[in-house]
């Protein structure tokens, strides 16, 4: 089977591999699409907190069929259509994971969507839902609007009934987000983050979603509405913001931490709840997300320094075997 493979951190090459056979209470899975993220471009460059040694496949989240499994296993069969999300290792044609990782899709939800939306969404979900309890008619104010996560929670928190603020770099960008369900948007490349968002929400916004972090992040943490959430996503500017606790304290607000792989992990009866949401939203036709792209896996490496330099809008998928 064809693998892509970071044989040193910053290099990946496409290789032939053994197929991998299934273990007990394992399953062995034909990918069909698997969805890239910037975390996968950070982990090839040994730049994040998951730090696998080389040789490893990138790739986060997948789709596809259960081809073979394991000893013990009962709840997935072969035939089975299904989706998953590990910390890597899913640019391969065929994937062993273990069997109670792994979700049955419903009919009414292609592989090539569930690989679109399963991390982006869930990160989303999991943050507006679990992690800010977000309420209908509360203000959402989101950075880095346009991009992965970020657009996913515009949709979702526009779905679970909130007034959503977008924030992106340029104001094309921001006026994108409209796209996915944003009442307003600004640009924090010409106006102050937190400037913006006071005034849009008319003194500040109840929940903030920060997948960017660094100055616009220190900014965007001051326009937290009293008894707010600041929701600690992600750095994808690359800075980790400096706060000063004067600020929860004088706004009476929380700073808020969203580690989705760990509360799948911890919590994998709350996550298959959330997905439930989710794929009947996708179902109904309500969600609004956007595929950028589908690349072969061949062309793995372009569409990761695609991704790593913000080339890209919406959801770049590569296509495996289907
Ligand atoms: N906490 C969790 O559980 C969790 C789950 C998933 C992802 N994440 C993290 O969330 C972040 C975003 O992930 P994503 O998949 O949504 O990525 P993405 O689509 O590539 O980027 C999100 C946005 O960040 C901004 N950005 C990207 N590179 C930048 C740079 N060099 N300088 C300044 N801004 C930059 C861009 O927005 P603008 O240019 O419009 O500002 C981009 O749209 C990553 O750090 C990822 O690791 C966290």
């Amino acid at each position: 089977m064809r693998a892509l493979v970071c044989t040193r951190l910053g290099e990946l090459e496409l290789l032939d591999l053994p197929s991998p056979r299934p273990g007990p209470g394992e399953v062995v899975v034909e990918v069909s699409h698997i969805g890239l993220n910037f975390h996968d471009t950070l982990i090839v460059a040994g730049r994040h907190v998951v730090r696998p040694e080389p040789p490893f496949s990138p790739g986060s989240e997948y789709a596809g069929t259960v081809v073979a499994v394991g000893a013990g296993v009962r709840s997935v069969g072969v035939g089975d259509r299904v989706t998953g999300n590990e910390e890597y290792g899913c640019a391969r044609e065929t994937v062993v994971v273990r069997a109670d990782r792994v979700t049955v899709l419903p009919d009414h939800v292609p592989d090539r969507q569930a690989a679109a939306i399963l991390v982006a969404y869930s990160t989303a979900y999991h943050a507006l839902v679990q992690r800010a309890g977000l309420r209908a008619g509360e203000t959402l104010a989101v950075l880095g609007a346009a991009g992965g996560v970020g657009s996913a929670a515009v949709d979702v928190g526009n779905l679970l009934g909130a007034r959503v603020i977008a924030g992106a770099s340029t104001v094309d960008r921001a006026n994108s987000a409209r796209g996915y369900g944003a009442h307003e948007a600004f640009s924090y490349g010409d106006t102050d983050a937190k400037t913006a968002i006071k005034d849009l929400t008319g003194g500040g916004a109840d929940v903030v979603f920060d997948p960017v972090g660094g100055a616009v992040g220190e900014a965007a943490v001051r326009a937290v509405a009293w008894e707010g959430r600041y929701l600690v996503v992600g750095f994808a500017s690359g800075d980790i913001p400096r706060l000063g606790l004067n600020i929860p304290l004088v706004k009476g607000s929380s700073v808020v931490g969203v580690f989705f792989g760990e509360f799948v992990r911890r919590a994998r009866e709350a996550h298959e709840a959330n997905l439930r949401v989710i794929f009947e939203w996708a179902g109904a036709g309500r969600l609004r997300h956007r595929v950028h792209d589908i690349l072969p896996l061949a062309e793995g490496r372009r569409a990761l320094d695609d991704l790593a330099a913000g080339k890209v809008e919406g959801k770049l998928l590569l296509r495996v075997t289907a």
